[in-house]
């Protein structure tokens, strides 16, 4: 019988992220996966609140998914008991001396491996690790610590936090989270183009004539204005979120699905890429619509962002991979808020021979394989087939896999899996110091550019598909966006 125990302490447990995904994500693994006996979950933050009214917080996060229905409120009651707070500042060494009081005693003197979760702002990062390392670190198991982007806003100030992390840590204890690594399709990326030998042999500059990876959300930054203006979306879903989908697209095969092996293929795309030209980026922000009677506000309407801000809620680019697999491919990609949908899915195209049997253009005469991320996950491929009957017409036809139709299971959120990894050790879905330095390194330059330059960003109205700039872009490489329908 395994003696030992695991403590999950959430540092900014009042904040919104712990609220909408880090507790229930918890709770599900509670109910899910039995082996895990002897936990303790702490919440910790500055506000004052008893185990109780944690509880009653936790209580309002919490659901069964639908196959797991049977007795859920006795499952919350269950999983509520393990749940404890402790209220503290997040540089004080005394208040963290306490929580690991308080620790020790739920671990009843059993071999104790501690995971801190934080969640909290990056100007306090550094003396939350520094006390949770000196003052809440486990004496006889392991300890390791989940942080959150922004992991700096530039290669500079990146560099300085793994410096600073490194000084309280080691490079295996910490767990630098990207949740869309997480998600069910982007997990299932690899397992698609790996076993399957369809896949793999077209998988480079020979057969695929661009890739496209495609973020769209149908919401503002209503709320969270104040955090997005200082990074926009370029720092917020580019270079973290989609580049790391792109990363795992374009790696070579790695030697083993072990996490360093993994992670080395991911480091050398990421090393080989281009920076990012500021020619092949166009920037956009939204500006307030009225649609149906409902007037959708400007970003600049958000109080918490400084007036005649000119950061971007958009954003399409072009990069390219400078290697022998995908030599002169474009990888564009286009995130946005505030557009007409909300999609996460890319894809890619691609050449065919039989052009002139189509009636319509000459870029539909392809094949598109096209990975619904979110939502309503799915694959898509779409082949050219023969329209029935006597002439020779074709059209363009999909072979389908709905996820909701084909698994009747509803799929765990990202955060489930990522903190299952976390406390299992597994670091494959976790972003290394290398990684992320790369991943700096491209987007840097331009990023630095276009706030020196101050560039203007095309505004497009909210709820639109957004500025028409992302389409000469793509047009400079002879690509056309997929709709973002399947
Ligand atoms: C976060 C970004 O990392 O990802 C947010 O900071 C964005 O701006 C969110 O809304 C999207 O995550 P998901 O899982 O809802 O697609």
């Amino acid at each position: 019988k395994d003696e030992s125990t695991v403590s999950i302490t959430v540092v900014g447990a009042s904040g919104d992220l712990a609220k909408k995904k880090i507790f229930p994500a918890l709770f599900a693994l509670y109910y899910e996966v039995i082996w895990w006996q002897h936990f303790t979950i702490f919440g910790y933050a500055r506000s004052k609140m008893t185990d109780a009214e944690l509880r009653n917080m936790v209580s309002k996060t919490l659901a069964c998914r639908i196959d797991k229905r049977e007795n859920c409120g006795e499952k919350i009651d269950q999983f509520l008991k393990r749940c404890f707070y402790h209220s503290g500042q997040y540089d004080s060494q005394e208040n963290f001396a306490e929580l690991d009081k308080k620790l020790k005693e739920q671990e009843g003197g059993r071999v104790s491996n501690r995971l801190f979760y934080l969640s909290i702002p990056p100007n306090i990062f550094i003396d939350a690790v520094k006390c949770t390392s000196s003052s809440a670190s486990s004496g006889i198991g392991w300890t390791r610590v989940i942080v959150e982007k922004p992991f700096g806003r530039d290669s500079d100030s990146s560099a300085a936090l793994t410096k600073a992390l490194k000084q309280y840590l080691e490079e295996d204890q910490i767990f630098r989270i990207d949740h869309y690594l997480g998600k069910e399709l982007v997990e299932n990326l690899s397992v698609l183009r790996f076993s399957n030998l369809i896949f793999e042999p077209l998988w480079s500059r020979q057969y695929i004539r661009n890739v496209q990876l495609i973020f769209s959300e149908d919401f503002g930054t209503e709320g969270r204005g104040g955090y997005f203006d200082n990074y926009g979306i370029l720092r917020d879903i580019m270079q973290n979120h989609l580049l790391q989908i792109l990363a795992l697209f374009a790696m070579e095969t790695p030697v083993s699905l072990d996490a360093e092996d993994i992670r080395n293929e991911k480091v050398k795309v990421l090393r080989s890429m281009r920076p990012l030209q500021l020619e092949d980026v166009v920037v956009g922000q939204y500006k307030s619509h009225t649609k149906g009677g409902v007037a959708y506000p400007a970003y600049i309407d958000d109080n918490t962002v400084p007036k005649g801000s000119l950061t971007p809620t958009f954003a399409a680019a072009a990069l390219f991979i400078d290697n022998a697999r995908w030599d002169g491919v474009p990888f564009l990609m286009k995130a946005g808020k505030a557009l007409h949908k909300k999609r996460v899915q890319f894809r890619h195209v691609p050449g065919n021979l039989y052009n002139q049997n189509f009636e319509t253009d000459l870029d539909q005469a392809t094949n598109e394989l096209i990975i619904r991320v979110q939502p309503d996950e799915a694959i898509d491929l779409k082949i050219n087939n023969k329209v029935p009957g006597l002439g020779m017409r074709l059209d363009h036809s999909n072979l389908n896999l709905h996820y909701a139709a084909r698994y009747s299971k509803e799929i765990p959120d990202a955060y489930e899996r990522l903190l299952l990894d976390a406390i299992e050790g597994e670091r494959r879905l976790f972003i290394r110091s290398d990684e992320l330095d790369a991943a700096w390194a491209l987007f840097t330059p331009v990023l630095k550019e276009l706030e020196e330059k101050n560039i203007i960003p095309e505004y497009y109205p909210y709820g639109s598909r957004g500025p028409v700039g992302a389409h000469y872009l793509a047009a400079r490489y002879n690509v056309r966006w997929g709709d973002l329908g399947i």
